[in-house]
């Protein structure tokens, strides 16, 4: 085991614990006959932190394979998530021709490590400094070399972050593909509000920006889904008291009046696009889950 015990304090409270969950969610998929996401990195950030070291990392590793709430379809929601941002990150990269990724709430994403960037991409990696700091402990002990220039920048989403990421050299006058994936239903509304719009102001024509969020009524509606109280039963994470109870903004709606174009998608259409993936079930946590994408049109 790496020793993380100056750092790992940041992935061993609170909101920080989230993302060791979908770190291990995407070691689990890596190792899946099926797998639709690799991700080599992932089940060392699992063993390092004591939280989550006990945690299974391979499919073997759960007993009852895909009837398993957490483990089994929680964790291939996952899966199918990261294929799916993957695929749009670097379609902006190869296809958009865009060379400066920002991922908001990065978390353990070692995205810039594993995907295939065209060269002269920049990836900056934005979350608070405890989870930075226990992510490049774990990373630098496995001398794991990014593909692209890599930039983490330790900020809290809920202040003022757009100095922090120009300060370490984000470029405004490039276009960005920006990513948040699994972080607004964390946010308070003004901050998810605050973001959008700061994207908005950062971004130049052709930039291109995706994010997850649930349908408001559905925060609370299945608090007692299989997946919550799983989650929360087997990991002490709960998942329901971390996310922000405060009216959710129309983001969608905001970046459109801004003139963006944004698609609104379930996962489900993405689980019946692979062949694999979650699909409908009673009492269902994932049913207000949105994937939105989002393009500013090129001048
Ligand atoms: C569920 S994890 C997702 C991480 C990553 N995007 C992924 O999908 O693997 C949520 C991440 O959002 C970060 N986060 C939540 N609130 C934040 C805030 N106010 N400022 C910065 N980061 C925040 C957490 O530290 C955590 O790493």
């Amino acid at each position: 085991m790496v020793d993380t015990a100056p750092v790992n304090a940041g992935v061993e409270r609170g909101v920080g614990t989230t993302a060791l969950l979908v770190a291990a969610a995407r070691a689990i998929e890596t190792h899946r006959p099926d797998s639709l996401a690799a991700d080599v990195y992932a089940e060392h950030f699992v063993r390092a932190a004591p939280a989550s070291a006990g945690w299974p990392v391979r499919p073997h590793q759960v007993p009852d394979g895909d009837a398993d709430p957490l483990w089994g379809r929680f964790a291939r929601y996952f899966g199918l998530r990261t294929r799916v941002l993957d695929d749009f990150l670097l379609n902006a990269a190869h296809t958009g021709g865009i060379r400066q990724v920002v991922l908001l709430g990065a978390g353990l994403d070692t995205r810039a490590y594993r995907l295939d960037w065209p060269s002269g991409c920049v990836v900056f990696e934005i979350d608070r400094e405890g989870v930075l700091a226990f992510k490049h402990q774990v990373l630098g002990a496995l001398a794991a070399e990014p593909k692209a220039a890599r930039t983490p920048v330790a900020t809290d989403l809920r202040a003022d972050w757009a100095g922090a990421l120009t300060g370490a050299g984000f470029d405004p006058t490039a276009p960005t593909v920006w990513l948040a994936e699994g972080l607004l239903f964390y946010l308070p509304g003004a901050a998810e509000t605050h973001l959008v719009t700061t994207v908005d102001r950062l971004s130049a024509p052709g930039s291109a920006l995706a994010y997850e969020v649930k349908l408001e009524k559905d925060l609370l509606a299945y608090r007692d889904s299989p997946l919550y109280t799983s989650t929360h039963r087997q990991l002490g994470i709960d998942l329901i008291g971390l996310f922000s109870r405060e009216p959710r903004p129309d983001s969608a709606g905001d970046l459109t009046a801004r003139g963006w174009s944004a698609s609104v998608r379930t996962p489900f259409e993405f689980s019946l696009l692979h062949g694999r993936g979650p699909l409908p079930e009673p009492n269902d946590a994932l049913a207000g889950n949105r994937w939105v994408f989002a393009d500013k049109p090129p001048s």
